[in-house]
């Protein structure tokens, strides 16, 4: 078996309160999980439970209050190139055109433009922007940033990928199609991927394993394998009865979760 891209090992997390009165909370208490080189992982999970916490972490913008995050068997200080992040919300810069905003990185970088462009023009031809490269953030559409700002994370090449809830504004046409484009690029670079869903059909659709987290404090409660051969058409896979049994399963316990998750809320 190869080393672990990325491991968790008893990862707690507790944050501080509000100022003067708020009691600190717990977000994540012992977790452990590990990554695999080239592996997709999708984490499932009611709101509140830690998930992006976990992306946080392991992006190297905040740590652990206790327990160790390893990047190929070394502890994750800080963030850094080989680990991209991609948000919910497209996060452009409404100034910027389409090629600048992608290009950001190495631009800021000091990297020389030779080095880059013909590759940000790749990306933005694979998720199907060519010709947009001049437009401004603002005459997109939401579905069209999106796909900036993944042609965005993956310009340097990263060999991590923390992508959390990155289609969930998306109406349903735009983000079967963003997935799909995902998996496409996916396939060719084998990046490793953490992705943060509430999607059951999209976790399984997506991911070679789907990792459910209980309500806060946030820990591992079930792992499954994605047994479905790829490449997946999500015509078949949906027809299923495997596919069925299997998003029963995740459903039950995610429903169990957000469940507790409500009960335990102050009032
Ligand atoms: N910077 C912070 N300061 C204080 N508490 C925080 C901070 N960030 C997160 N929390 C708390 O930690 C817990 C986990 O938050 P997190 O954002 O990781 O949840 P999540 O699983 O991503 O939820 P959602 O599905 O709604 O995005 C929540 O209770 C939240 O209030
Ligand atoms: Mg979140």
């Amino acid at each position: 078996m190869s080393k672990p891209r990325i491991q968790l090992q008893h990862v707690s997390k507790r944050f501080a309160g509000a100022p003067g009165s708020g009691a600190p909370a717990d977000a994540l208490t012992d977790i452990s999980l590990t990554l695999e080189p080239g592996e997709f992982v999708c984490l499932l999970g009611p709101s509140g439970c830690g998930k992006s916490t976990i992306l946080n972490l392991i992006a190297g913008f905040d740590r652990p209050t206790s327990g160790a995050l390893l990047l190929d068997g070394n502890p994750i200080q800080r963030p850094g190139p080989e680990r991209g992040f991609v948000f919910q919300q497209p996060t452009l810069f409404p100034w910027l055109s389409v090629l600048d905003n992608v290009t950001f990185g190495p631009r800021m970088a000091g990297v020389p433009a030779s080095t880059y462009l013909s590759d940000a023009r790749r990306y933005l031809a694979l998720v199907g922007l060519e010709g947009f490269e001049h437009h401004a953030p603002w005459q997109l559409s939401g579905g069209m940033r999106q796909r900036v700002a993944l042609a965005r994370a993956w310009l340097p090449g990263p060999e991590i990928l923390l992508m959390d809830e990155p289609f969930g504004a998306l109406d349903a046409q735009t983000r079967l199609m963003m997935q799909e484009l995902l998996i496409d690029v996916w396939t060719s670079t084998r990046t490793t991927i953490l992705f943060v869903t509430h999607d059951v059909d999209e976790a399984l659709f997506l991911a070679d394993r789907v990792l459910v987290m209980s309500a806060r404090p946030g820990t591992v409660r079930e792992e499954l394998r994605v047994p479905f051969e790829r490449p997946r058409d999500i015509e078949s896979l949906t027809a299923d009865p495997e596919f069925g049994a299997l998003k029963r399963r995740v459903l039950h316990v995610v429903r169990e979760e957000a469940r507790r998750a409500v009960v335990k809320e102050p009032a």
